[in-house]
């Protein structure tokens, strides 16, 4: 099979953490015959400082011409003070998401066996068992309303819109992924209080009673789901909820896996087409140390296999490499750990390798 990723490694540990993952995309096409082109392009501050914008016209193009689109990460201290429109998150991340039409965010959270003991929860809360999947809108919601500030300063709007196409088609791929998992989709909003927690609720319901009623529908308010994530993450399948939640919750969710580090995440358009990022930022504290996590861009390349390349069995094979490594005691700092980003990424070439003799 015969792709091009577009990849952007952006700022802070992104080249380091990409890097790797390349290696193990670079990988699985050797072993399994494939032919990936890499086609590297400047996103974030690192773009600002080349080209005066964190997203030049030819970094969005050149996503457009790909089958797929690989992120490290944006931001750092050294942007910060840039208007909040030029900024490395919303010039970079937001323009990206909306421009190429990435409404569907992905974000699965599992403890892996064994890294039970890096799950800040009690044992016994860890083996009942965490395997969730955050579906999150992306392009909508309160990241895409408009923001405004009064001009004297004294006071500031940030709006928060849906429409019912926008809900449908998320609740949709939250369905079908459920229907595929363990069948339970928990709806997560605040309606007590939000109009557009309302129209999300009245609109899933809708949408599971005609078309996937088979699948376990329940809804829970955002406060509330905060709390039992904590209390009982078994309880979740999929979770299904907007831009802001989304964010909040899968934030949370990965802690809860021992390390955000480990989180990877795939934004989808509902064509194939997607981009994959790990859920983390661009940790400029450790950005150049070579001690960053490269784990979650890994398992990112693992879901653009499988979810733009319809790759399965060489997605497969990275997750087990991934598990594998660990396995073997392949820890970087963030886990407990000492091994650097390289080895790390080479643990997982190495078990990919190892997994191909099996076979
Ligand atoms: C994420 C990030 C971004 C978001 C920021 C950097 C804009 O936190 O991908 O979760 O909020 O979507
Ligand atoms: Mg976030």
């Amino acid at each position: 099979m015969k792709k091009t990723i577009a990849v952007l490694a952006g700022d802070g540990i992104g080249p380091e953490i990409v890097a790797e993952a390349v290696k193990v995309l670079r990988a699985v096409a050797a072993a399994y015959g494939h032919d990936f082109i890499f086609d590297e392009q400047p996103v974030g501050g690192a773009a600002y400082d080349a080209v005066g914008d964190c997203l030049p016209d030819a970094t969005l193009a050149a996503c457009r011409a790909a089958d797929a689109v690989l992120l490290g990460a944006v931001g750092g201290p050294k942007w910060d003070a840039l208007s909040p429109a030029q900024r490395p998150e919303r010039r970079a991340l937001l323009t990206l998401r909306k421009e190429l039409g990435l409404f569907a965010n992905l974000r699965p959270a599992k403890v892996w066996p064994c890294l039970k003991d890096a799950s800040p929860l009690r044992r016994e809360i860890v083996d009942a068992g965490v395997d969730l999947l955050v579906v999150r809108e992306l392009t909508g919601g309160l990241y895409f309303g408009a923001h405004r500030r009064a001009a004297d300063g004294r006071s500031a709007v940030d709006e928060l819109p849906y429409a019912v196409d926008e809900i449908e088609r998320i609740a949709r791929v939250a369905f079908a992924a459920a229907a595929a998992r363990r069948g339970r989709v928990t709806c997560v909003d605040k309606a007590n209080v939000l109009a557009t927690s309302r129209l999300w609720r009245e609109t899933v319901q809708r949408v599971h009673d005609a078309e996937h009623p088979a699948v376990a529908l329940d809804f829970l308010y955002v406060d509330n789901a905060a709390m039992q994530l904590v209390r009982a993450p078994g309880r979740f399948d999929v979770i299904l909820t907007d831009n802001l939640f989304g964010d909040i919750l899968s934030d949370e969710a990965s802690q809860i896996t021992g390390s955000i580090g480990m989180l990877p995440s795939a934004s989808l358009r509902g064509d194939g087409f997607g981009l994959y990022e790990p859920i983390h930022g661009s940790a400029p504290d450790i950005a150049g140390t070579g001690v960053a996590n490269p784990l979650a861009t890994i398992l990112s390349a693992a879901l653009l296999l499988r979810h733009s390349f319809g790759l399965a069995a060489e997605a497969d094979a990275v997750e087990a490499a991934v598990g594998a490594a660990l396995d073997a005691g392949a820890r970087t700092a963030d886990l407990g750990g000492r091994l650097g980003c390289a080895a790390a990424g080479a643990a997982v070439c190495a078990a990919l390798h190892a997994g191909r003799r099996e076979i």
